[in-house]
Protein backbone atom coordinates (compact mmCIF):
# COMPACT_ATOMS: atom_id res chain seq x y z
CA UNK A 1 0.00 0.00 0.00
CA UNK A 2 1.27 3.26 -1.60
CA UNK A 3 1.37 5.93 1.30
CA UNK A 4 2.55 8.92 -0.61
CA UNK A 5 3.64 9.72 -4.05
CA UNK A 6 6.78 11.31 -5.13
CA UNK A 7 6.43 15.08 -5.40
CA UNK A 8 3.31 15.88 -4.36
CA UNK A 9 3.34 18.48 -1.98
CA UNK A 10 -0.07 17.37 -0.36
CA UNK A 11 1.42 14.21 0.61
CA UNK A 12 4.31 15.70 1.84
CA UNK A 13 2.40 17.71 4.04
CA UNK A 14 0.70 15.21 5.25
CA UNK A 15 3.31 12.84 6.11
CA UNK A 16 4.65 15.92 8.15
CA UNK A 17 2.13 16.33 9.49
CA UNK A 18 1.48 12.82 11.10
CA UNK A 19 5.26 12.62 11.84
CA UNK A 20 4.59 15.87 13.90
CA UNK A 21 1.39 14.16 15.50
CA UNK A 22 3.44 11.06 16.24
CA UNK A 23 6.77 13.28 17.82
CA UNK A 24 3.51 14.67 20.21
CA UNK A 25 2.43 11.53 20.94
CA UNK A 26 5.33 9.97 22.40
CA UNK A 27 6.40 13.32 23.76
CA UNK A 28 2.86 12.65 25.69
CA UNK A 29 3.28 9.40 26.61
CA UNK A 30 6.93 9.94 27.62
CA UNK A 31 5.65 13.02 29.84
CA UNK A 32 6.36 11.18 32.91
CA UNK A 33 9.51 9.76 32.27
CA UNK A 34 11.10 12.59 30.75
CA UNK A 35 9.70 15.23 33.87
CA UNK A 36 11.53 12.95 36.45
CA UNK A 37 14.77 12.89 34.22
CA UNK A 38 14.61 16.45 33.71
CA UNK A 39 14.33 16.89 37.53
CA UNK A 40 17.50 14.91 38.70
CA UNK A 41 19.21 15.98 35.90
CA UNK A 42 18.80 19.43 36.98
CA UNK A 43 19.76 18.89 40.63
CA UNK A 44 22.63 17.23 39.36
CA UNK A 45 23.80 20.23 36.91
CA UNK A 46 23.09 22.52 39.60
CA UNK A 47 25.20 20.57 42.00
CA UNK A 48 27.89 20.41 39.55
CA UNK A 49 27.57 23.96 38.99
CA UNK A 50 26.28 24.09 35.21
CA UNK A 51 24.23 27.19 34.09
CA UNK A 52 20.91 27.50 33.95
CA UNK A 53 20.54 28.79 30.28
CA UNK A 54 23.05 25.25 29.52
CA UNK A 55 20.94 22.76 31.53
CA UNK A 56 17.67 24.34 29.63
CA UNK A 57 19.54 23.77 26.25
CA UNK A 58 20.22 20.22 27.25
CA UNK A 59 17.21 19.42 28.27
CA UNK A 60 15.38 20.84 25.00
CA UNK A 61 17.45 18.68 23.03
CA UNK A 62 16.76 15.55 25.04
CA UNK A 63 13.20 16.01 24.84
CA UNK A 64 13.57 16.48 21.02
CA UNK A 65 15.90 13.14 20.83
CA UNK A 66 13.79 11.07 23.28
CA UNK A 67 10.31 11.92 20.81
CA UNK A 68 12.44 11.01 17.40
CA UNK A 69 14.21 8.03 18.31
CA UNK A 70 12.31 4.79 17.71
CA UNK A 71 9.06 6.41 15.47
CA UNK A 72 9.22 3.20 13.62
CA UNK A 73 9.49 0.78 16.55
CA UNK A 74 6.14 -0.54 16.49
CA UNK A 75 5.68 0.00 12.71
CA UNK A 76 2.63 2.60 13.39
CA UNK A 77 3.81 5.38 11.33
CA UNK A 78 5.71 3.98 8.32
CA UNK A 79 3.75 0.75 7.06
CA UNK A 80 5.79 -0.57 4.27
CA UNK A 81 4.19 -1.57 1.03
CA UNK A 82 1.71 -4.64 1.39
CA UNK A 83 0.97 -4.29 5.05
CA UNK A 84 -2.55 -4.23 5.70
CA UNK A 85 -2.04 -0.45 7.50
CA UNK A 86 -4.12 2.61 5.90
CA UNK A 87 -3.73 5.99 7.49
CA UNK A 88 -1.10 6.16 10.30
CA UNK A 89 -2.18 3.99 13.56
CA UNK A 90 -5.63 2.99 11.70
CA UNK A 91 -5.22 -0.83 10.67
CA UNK A 92 -7.74 -2.43 8.13
CA UNK A 93 -9.22 -5.90 8.74
CA UNK A 94 -6.45 -8.76 7.28
CA UNK A 95 -7.55 -11.13 4.99
CA UNK A 96 -11.33 -10.11 4.70
CA UNK A 97 -13.56 -12.81 3.11
CA UNK A 98 -10.48 -15.29 2.32
CA UNK A 99 -9.78 -15.24 5.98
CA UNK A 100 -13.63 -15.96 7.15
CA UNK A 101 -13.55 -18.65 4.99
CA UNK A 102 -10.24 -20.20 5.87
CA UNK A 103 -11.36 -20.15 9.14
CA UNK A 104 -14.38 -22.72 8.50
CA UNK A 105 -13.65 -25.81 9.61
CA UNK A 106 -15.73 -27.27 6.56
CA UNK A 107 -14.22 -27.56 2.71
CA UNK A 108 -15.24 -24.71 0.88
CA UNK A 109 -14.49 -23.21 -2.11
CA UNK A 110 -15.14 -19.39 -3.83
CA UNK A 111 -15.76 -19.06 -7.82
CA UNK A 112 -15.86 -16.17 -9.58
CA UNK A 113 -18.96 -14.74 -11.80
CA UNK A 114 -16.61 -16.96 -14.35
CA UNK A 115 -16.82 -19.53 -12.89
CA UNK A 116 -13.24 -20.17 -12.15
CA UNK A 117 -11.91 -20.51 -8.56
CA UNK A 118 -10.69 -17.59 -7.10
CA UNK A 119 -10.19 -19.16 -3.24
CA UNK A 120 -9.58 -22.89 -1.91
CA UNK A 121 -10.35 -23.26 2.27
CA UNK A 122 -7.39 -25.57 3.89
CA UNK A 123 -9.92 -28.23 4.37
CA UNK A 124 -10.80 -28.33 1.07
CA UNK A 125 -7.48 -28.56 0.14
CA UNK A 126 -6.50 -31.32 2.27
CA UNK A 127 -9.91 -33.30 0.65
CA UNK A 128 -9.07 -32.37 -2.74
CA UNK A 129 -5.59 -32.26 -3.33
CA UNK A 130 -6.31 -30.83 -7.21
CA UNK A 131 -8.28 -28.26 -6.46
CA UNK A 132 -6.38 -24.98 -7.33
CA UNK A 133 -6.93 -21.29 -7.84
CA UNK A 134 -7.14 -20.22 -11.00
CA UNK A 135 -8.49 -23.53 -11.63
CA UNK A 136 -12.15 -24.45 -12.96
CA UNK A 137 -14.19 -26.48 -10.37
CA UNK A 138 -14.20 -30.13 -12.99
CA UNK A 139 -10.94 -30.33 -11.47
CA UNK A 140 -12.91 -31.43 -8.31
CA UNK A 141 -14.91 -34.01 -10.94
CA UNK A 142 -16.64 -33.75 -14.41
CA UNK A 143 -20.03 -34.61 -12.87
CA UNK A 144 -22.12 -32.73 -15.26
CA UNK A 145 -24.89 -32.25 -13.01
CA UNK A 146 -22.85 -30.39 -10.71
CA UNK A 147 -21.21 -28.59 -13.35
CA UNK A 148 -24.57 -27.59 -14.80
CA UNK A 149 -25.45 -26.74 -11.09
CA UNK A 150 -22.74 -24.14 -10.94
CA UNK A 151 -23.85 -22.18 -14.28
CA UNK A 152 -27.29 -21.95 -13.13
CA UNK A 153 -26.56 -21.00 -9.62
CA UNK A 154 -24.55 -18.18 -11.42
CA UNK A 155 -27.30 -17.37 -13.96
CA UNK A 156 -29.95 -17.33 -11.52
CA UNK A 157 -28.50 -16.80 -8.03
CA UNK A 158 -30.56 -19.65 -6.45
CA UNK A 159 -29.16 -22.24 -4.15
CA UNK A 160 -29.00 -25.68 -4.80
CA UNK A 161 -27.61 -29.19 -3.52
CA UNK A 162 -25.89 -31.78 -5.85
CA UNK A 163 -24.27 -35.05 -4.89
CA UNK A 164 -21.21 -36.47 -6.47
CA UNK A 165 -19.97 -39.93 -6.43
CA UNK A 166 -16.39 -40.24 -7.28
CA UNK A 167 -14.42 -43.38 -8.08
CA UNK A 168 -10.96 -42.51 -8.50
CA UNK A 169 -8.41 -41.71 -6.36
CA UNK A 170 -10.56 -43.25 -3.82
CA UNK A 171 -14.12 -43.99 -3.71
CA UNK A 172 -15.93 -40.85 -2.34
CA UNK A 173 -19.40 -39.29 -2.12
CA UNK A 174 -19.30 -35.63 -1.51
CA UNK A 175 -22.65 -33.32 -1.07
CA UNK A 176 -22.02 -30.05 -2.76
CA UNK A 177 -24.17 -26.97 -2.03
CA UNK A 178 -23.29 -23.71 -3.89
CA UNK A 179 -24.69 -20.41 -2.77
CA UNK A 180 -24.27 -17.25 -4.74
CA UNK A 181 -23.73 -14.30 -2.76
CA UNK A 182 -25.49 -11.07 -3.09
CA UNK A 183 -24.37 -8.23 -5.23
CA UNK A 184 -23.66 -5.85 -2.27
CA UNK A 185 -21.11 -7.95 -1.06
CA UNK A 186 -19.10 -8.17 -4.58
CA UNK A 187 -18.51 -4.29 -3.53
CA UNK A 188 -17.32 -5.00 -0.18
CA UNK A 189 -15.08 -7.70 -1.73
CA UNK A 190 -13.70 -6.19 -4.20
CA UNK A 191 -11.39 -3.94 -1.91
CA UNK A 192 -9.72 -7.48 -1.63
CA UNK A 193 -7.24 -8.02 -4.39
CA UNK A 194 -8.59 -10.10 -7.59
CA UNK A 195 -12.30 -11.29 -8.47
CA UNK A 196 -15.09 -10.64 -6.31
CA UNK A 197 -16.68 -14.59 -4.77
CA UNK A 198 -19.77 -15.04 -6.82
CA UNK A 199 -20.71 -18.26 -6.01
CA UNK A 200 -19.18 -20.57 -2.73
CA UNK A 201 -19.10 -24.11 -2.65
CA UNK A 202 -19.36 -25.71 0.48
CA UNK A 203 -18.50 -29.60 0.24
CA UNK A 204 -19.65 -32.49 3.01
CA UNK A 205 -17.91 -35.63 2.40
CA UNK A 206 -20.14 -38.09 3.27
CA UNK A 207 -18.23 -40.96 3.01
CA UNK A 208 -17.27 -41.90 6.33
CA UNK A 209 -21.26 -41.35 7.42
CA UNK A 210 -21.50 -44.37 4.36
CA UNK A 211 -18.85 -46.45 5.93
CA UNK A 212 -20.45 -46.73 9.40
CA UNK A 213 -23.56 -47.11 8.70
CA UNK A 214 -22.72 -49.90 6.18
CA UNK A 215 -20.68 -51.09 8.99
CA UNK A 216 -23.70 -50.94 11.37
CA UNK A 217 -25.91 -52.63 8.90
CA UNK A 218 -23.43 -55.60 8.27
CA UNK A 219 -22.88 -55.67 12.41
CA UNK A 220 -26.74 -55.61 12.50
CA UNK A 221 -26.84 -59.04 10.10
CA UNK A 222 -23.97 -61.00 11.10
CA UNK A 223 -25.29 -60.52 14.87
CA UNK A 224 -28.36 -62.00 14.04
CA UNK A 225 -27.67 -64.95 11.70
CA UNK A 226 -24.73 -65.84 14.89
CA UNK A 227 -27.68 -66.17 17.48
CA UNK A 228 -30.75 -66.82 14.91
CA UNK A 229 -28.40 -70.00 13.93
CA UNK A 230 -28.72 -71.63 17.50
CA UNK A 231 -31.70 -70.55 17.97
CA UNK A 232 -33.39 -72.15 15.16
CA UNK A 233 -31.89 -75.28 16.77
CA UNK A 234 -33.22 -74.94 19.76
CA UNK A 235 -36.62 -74.40 18.47
CA UNK A 236 -36.54 -77.43 16.66
CA UNK A 237 -35.67 -79.69 19.69
CA UNK A 238 -37.96 -77.88 21.73
CA UNK A 239 -40.71 -79.49 19.26
CA UNK A 240 -39.34 -82.52 19.10
CA UNK A 241 -39.32 -82.80 22.41
CA UNK A 242 -43.02 -82.31 22.69
CA UNK A 243 -43.54 -84.40 19.68
CA UNK A 244 -42.20 -87.22 18.60
CA UNK A 245 -39.49 -87.62 21.32
CA UNK A 246 -42.43 -86.84 23.88
CA UNK A 247 -41.62 -90.58 24.60
CA UNK A 248 -38.41 -91.08 24.31
CA UNK A 249 -36.06 -91.19 27.17
CA UNK A 250 -33.21 -92.10 25.19
CA UNK A 251 -33.52 -89.47 22.63
CA UNK A 252 -34.74 -86.97 25.26
CA UNK A 253 -31.66 -86.76 26.63
CA UNK A 254 -29.34 -86.69 23.57
CA UNK A 255 -31.44 -83.72 22.16
CA UNK A 256 -30.98 -82.11 25.56
CA UNK A 257 -27.36 -82.16 25.21
CA UNK A 258 -26.91 -80.58 22.14
CA UNK A 259 -29.97 -77.74 23.16
CA UNK A 260 -27.35 -76.83 26.45
CA UNK A 261 -24.58 -76.62 23.67
CA UNK A 262 -26.40 -74.45 21.36
CA UNK A 263 -27.63 -72.33 24.44
CA UNK A 264 -23.91 -72.19 25.99
CA UNK A 265 -22.84 -70.72 22.19
CA UNK A 266 -25.79 -68.20 22.19
CA UNK A 267 -24.56 -67.21 25.90
CA UNK A 268 -20.67 -67.10 23.98
CA UNK A 269 -21.85 -64.38 21.42
CA UNK A 270 -24.36 -62.73 23.79
CA UNK A 271 -20.94 -62.60 26.09
CA UNK A 272 -18.68 -61.82 23.39
CA UNK A 273 -20.86 -58.68 21.83
CA UNK A 274 -20.84 -57.19 25.56
CA UNK A 275 -17.16 -57.58 25.89
CA UNK A 276 -16.72 -55.94 22.78
CA UNK A 277 -18.79 -53.06 23.66
CA UNK A 278 -17.81 -52.62 26.56
CA UNK A 279 -13.75 -52.13 25.54
CA UNK A 280 -14.49 -49.57 22.55
CA UNK A 281 -16.55 -47.51 24.72
CA UNK A 282 -13.54 -47.37 26.67
CA UNK A 283 -10.77 -47.51 24.03
CA UNK A 284 -10.24 -43.71 24.48
CA UNK A 285 -9.55 -44.33 28.34
CA UNK A 286 -5.73 -45.79 28.76
CA UNK A 287 -5.70 -47.78 31.91
CA UNK A 288 -3.66 -46.37 34.39
CA UNK A 289 -2.60 -48.86 36.79
CA UNK A 290 0.95 -50.73 36.39
CA UNK A 291 0.99 -54.55 36.53
CA UNK A 292 3.24 -56.94 35.94
CA UNK A 293 3.16 -58.30 32.39
CA UNK A 294 4.95 -61.47 33.90
CA UNK A 295 2.51 -62.61 36.30
CA UNK A 296 -0.43 -61.70 34.70
CA UNK A 297 0.12 -64.06 31.74
CA UNK A 298 0.98 -66.84 33.82
CA UNK A 299 -2.12 -66.57 35.42
CA UNK A 300 -4.03 -66.03 32.31
CA UNK A 301 -2.07 -69.65 31.22
CA UNK A 302 -2.91 -71.82 34.42
CA UNK A 303 -6.72 -71.19 33.91
CA UNK A 304 -6.48 -72.28 30.35
CA UNK A 305 -4.19 -75.73 31.31
CA UNK A 306 -7.57 -77.46 31.80
CA UNK A 307 -8.49 -76.62 28.09
CA UNK A 308 -5.20 -77.28 27.01
CA UNK A 309 -4.85 -81.06 28.25
CA UNK A 310 -8.62 -81.81 26.56
CA UNK A 311 -7.19 -80.92 23.23
CA UNK A 312 -4.28 -83.19 24.26
CA UNK A 313 -1.76 -79.90 23.13
CA UNK A 314 1.14 -78.56 25.28
CA UNK A 315 0.93 -75.12 26.31
CA UNK A 316 4.42 -73.57 27.60
CA UNK A 317 5.03 -70.40 28.74
CA UNK A 318 8.34 -68.37 29.07
CA UNK A 319 8.36 -64.85 30.92
CA UNK A 320 10.91 -62.03 30.01
CA UNK A 321 13.44 -61.16 32.84
CA UNK A 322 13.08 -59.01 35.79
CA UNK A 323 9.57 -57.35 36.35
CA UNK A 324 7.88 -56.12 32.88
CA UNK A 325 5.74 -53.53 34.36
CA UNK A 326 3.05 -51.87 31.90
CA UNK A 327 0.10 -49.82 32.17
CA UNK A 328 -2.67 -52.20 31.95
CA UNK A 329 -6.01 -53.93 33.04
CA UNK A 330 -5.64 -57.21 34.43
CA UNK A 331 -8.97 -58.67 32.96
CA UNK A 332 -8.07 -57.60 29.72
CA UNK A 333 -4.81 -58.85 29.20
CA UNK A 334 -6.15 -61.98 30.55
CA UNK A 335 -8.60 -61.62 27.49
CA UNK A 336 -6.37 -60.94 25.15
CA UNK A 337 -4.05 -63.49 26.29
CA UNK A 338 -7.00 -66.10 26.36
CA UNK A 339 -8.37 -65.26 23.07
CA UNK A 340 -4.73 -65.83 21.52
CA UNK A 341 -4.29 -69.33 23.46
CA UNK A 342 -7.39 -70.45 22.48
CA UNK A 343 -6.88 -69.71 19.16
CA UNK A 344 -3.51 -71.51 19.16
CA UNK A 345 -5.12 -74.66 20.78
CA UNK A 346 -8.25 -74.61 18.89
CA UNK A 347 -6.67 -74.17 14.94
CA UNK A 348 -3.44 -75.19 15.43
CA UNK A 349 -2.10 -78.63 15.31
CA UNK A 350 -4.42 -81.47 17.46
CA UNK A 351 -1.71 -83.03 20.36
CA UNK A 352 0.42 -80.00 19.09
CA UNK A 353 2.25 -77.57 20.81
CA UNK A 354 1.28 -73.85 21.72
CA UNK A 355 4.36 -71.42 23.46
CA UNK A 356 3.49 -68.32 25.44
CA UNK A 357 6.48 -66.01 25.74
CA UNK A 358 7.36 -62.13 27.32
CA UNK A 359 9.87 -60.38 25.49
CA UNK A 360 11.55 -56.75 26.05
CA UNK A 361 11.83 -55.36 22.69
CA UNK A 362 13.45 -51.96 21.67
CA UNK A 363 11.48 -49.81 19.33
CA UNK A 364 13.27 -46.65 18.73
CA UNK A 365 14.29 -44.66 21.99
CA UNK A 366 11.68 -46.78 24.31
CA UNK A 367 11.58 -50.40 25.16
CA UNK A 368 7.93 -52.22 24.88
CA UNK A 369 7.37 -55.75 25.75
CA UNK A 370 5.85 -58.27 23.55
CA UNK A 371 3.40 -61.47 24.54
CA UNK A 372 3.81 -63.56 22.03
CA UNK A 373 1.59 -66.86 21.38
CA UNK A 374 2.61 -69.27 18.21
CA UNK A 375 1.30 -72.15 17.32
CA UNK A 376 2.64 -74.81 14.68
CA UNK A 377 -0.64 -75.43 13.20
CA UNK A 378 -1.41 -74.96 9.35
CA UNK A 379 -0.99 -71.07 9.57
CA UNK A 380 -3.42 -68.67 7.21
CA UNK A 381 -3.43 -67.59 3.84
CA UNK A 382 -1.66 -64.24 3.55
CA UNK A 383 -4.86 -62.74 1.87
CA UNK A 384 -6.76 -63.61 4.85
CA UNK A 385 -4.27 -62.05 7.70
CA UNK A 386 -5.16 -58.44 6.97
CA UNK A 387 -9.22 -59.36 7.31
CA UNK A 388 -8.61 -61.26 11.25
CA UNK A 389 -9.27 -58.52 13.11
CA UNK A 390 -12.58 -57.56 11.38
CA UNK A 391 -16.11 -58.45 13.09
CA UNK A 392 -17.51 -62.30 12.22
CA UNK A 393 -14.57 -62.71 9.83
CA UNK A 394 -13.03 -66.28 9.82
CA UNK A 395 -11.12 -67.99 7.69
CA UNK A 396 -13.05 -71.21 7.37
CA UNK A 397 -16.74 -69.92 8.91
CA UNK A 398 -18.18 -73.81 9.44
CA UNK A 399 -14.56 -74.98 11.31
CA UNK A 400 -14.65 -71.94 13.70
CA UNK A 401 -18.63 -72.55 14.52
CA UNK A 402 -17.80 -76.47 14.58
CA UNK A 403 -14.91 -75.27 17.29
CA UNK A 404 -17.63 -72.83 19.52
CA UNK A 405 -16.06 -69.69 17.74
CA UNK A 406 -17.50 -66.39 17.37
CA UNK A 407 -15.16 -64.87 15.00
CA UNK A 408 -15.26 -62.04 17.83
CA UNK A 409 -12.25 -62.93 19.23
CA UNK A 410 -9.32 -61.16 17.60
CA UNK A 411 -12.16 -58.19 17.61
CA UNK A 412 -12.17 -58.11 20.98
CA UNK A 413 -8.19 -58.60 21.06
CA UNK A 414 -7.51 -55.63 18.65
CA UNK A 415 -9.80 -52.81 20.49
CA UNK A 416 -8.07 -53.59 23.80
CA UNK A 417 -4.65 -53.20 22.39
CA UNK A 418 -6.27 -50.22 20.96
CA UNK A 419 -6.85 -48.98 24.54
CA UNK A 420 -4.29 -50.08 26.02
CA UNK A 421 -2.01 -47.70 23.12
CA UNK A 422 -0.64 -51.16 21.66
CA UNK A 423 -0.58 -53.24 18.56
CA UNK A 424 -1.77 -56.65 17.53
CA UNK A 425 1.19 -58.05 14.49
CA UNK A 426 0.45 -61.57 13.37
CA UNK A 427 2.68 -63.60 11.27
CA UNK A 428 1.56 -66.08 9.28
CA UNK A 429 2.98 -68.92 6.99
CA UNK A 430 1.01 -72.32 5.58
CA UNK A 431 2.07 -75.22 6.63
CA UNK A 432 4.13 -73.44 8.96
CA UNK A 433 2.01 -72.05 12.00
CA UNK A 434 1.13 -68.85 13.22
CA UNK A 435 2.45 -66.16 16.01
CA UNK A 436 0.23 -63.45 17.18
CA UNK A 437 2.51 -60.74 19.09
CA UNK A 438 0.42 -58.07 21.61
CA UNK A 439 2.81 -55.42 21.90
CA UNK A 440 2.90 -52.71 24.68
CA UNK A 441 4.71 -49.69 25.92
CA UNK A 442 7.17 -50.98 28.73
CA UNK A 443 6.90 -48.86 32.02
CA UNK A 444 9.79 -47.92 34.32
CA UNK A 445 8.33 -49.29 37.23
CA UNK A 446 5.64 -49.24 39.27
CA UNK A 447 4.44 -45.79 40.69
CA UNK A 448 4.61 -47.15 44.23
CA UNK A 449 7.70 -48.70 44.12
N1 LIG B 1 -3.77 -69.56 15.45
C1 LIG B 1 -4.56 -69.61 14.37
N2 LIG B 1 -4.32 -70.46 13.35
C2 LIG B 1 -5.09 -70.51 12.28
N3 LIG B 1 -6.18 -69.71 12.10
C3 LIG B 1 -6.48 -68.85 13.07
C4 LIG B 1 -5.69 -68.75 14.25
N4 LIG B 1 -6.23 -67.76 15.02
C5 LIG B 1 -7.31 -67.31 14.37
N5 LIG B 1 -7.47 -67.97 13.19
C6 LIG B 1 -8.52 -67.69 12.19
O1 LIG B 1 -9.01 -66.40 12.41
C7 LIG B 1 -10.43 -66.42 12.59
C8 LIG B 1 -10.84 -65.32 13.53
O2 LIG B 1 -10.39 -65.61 14.84
P1 LIG B 1 -11.21 -65.08 16.09
O3 LIG B 1 -10.46 -65.41 17.30
O4 LIG B 1 -11.53 -63.66 15.82
O5 LIG B 1 -12.58 -65.84 15.99
P2 LIG B 1 -12.96 -67.32 16.42
O6 LIG B 1 -11.80 -67.98 17.07
O7 LIG B 1 -13.52 -67.97 15.20
O8 LIG B 1 -14.10 -67.08 17.46
P3 LIG B 1 -13.97 -66.57 18.99
O9 LIG B 1 -12.53 -66.24 19.23
O10 LIG B 1 -14.86 -65.39 19.04
O11 LIG B 1 -14.45 -67.69 19.80
C9 LIG B 1 -10.72 -67.81 13.07
O12 LIG B 1 -12.03 -68.17 12.74
C10 LIG B 1 -9.69 -68.65 12.32
O13 LIG B 1 -10.19 -68.91 11.03
MG1 LIG C 1 -10.82 -66.92 18.72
Amino acid sequence: MQLWRDNDPQSIAGVLGAMLATATDRIRRRALLLVVAAIVGGICALLAGVSAWLFALGACLALGLAALIGLDDDGGAFARDGEHHGRFGEAEPVGGWRAVLDAVPDPILALDEAGTIIHVNPAARELHVNARVGGQPSLLTRDPEFLQAIDEVIDDGRQRTVEVQERVPIDRRVRITLTALAETFEDEAATDAGSPPRVIMALHDLTEQDRLGRMRVDFVANASHELRTPLASLVGFIETLQGRASSDPAAQQRFLGIMSQQAARMSRLVEDLLSLSRVEMREHLPPRTAIDLNETVAAAIQALEPVARASEATLTFIPCEGPAIVLGETDEIVQVVQNLVQNGLKYGRPGGTVEVAVRRIRQGPSMRLAVAVRDKGPGIAPDHLPRLTERFYRVNAKSSREKGGTGLGLAIVKHIANRHRGELRIESELGKGSIFTFVIDEQARRPSD
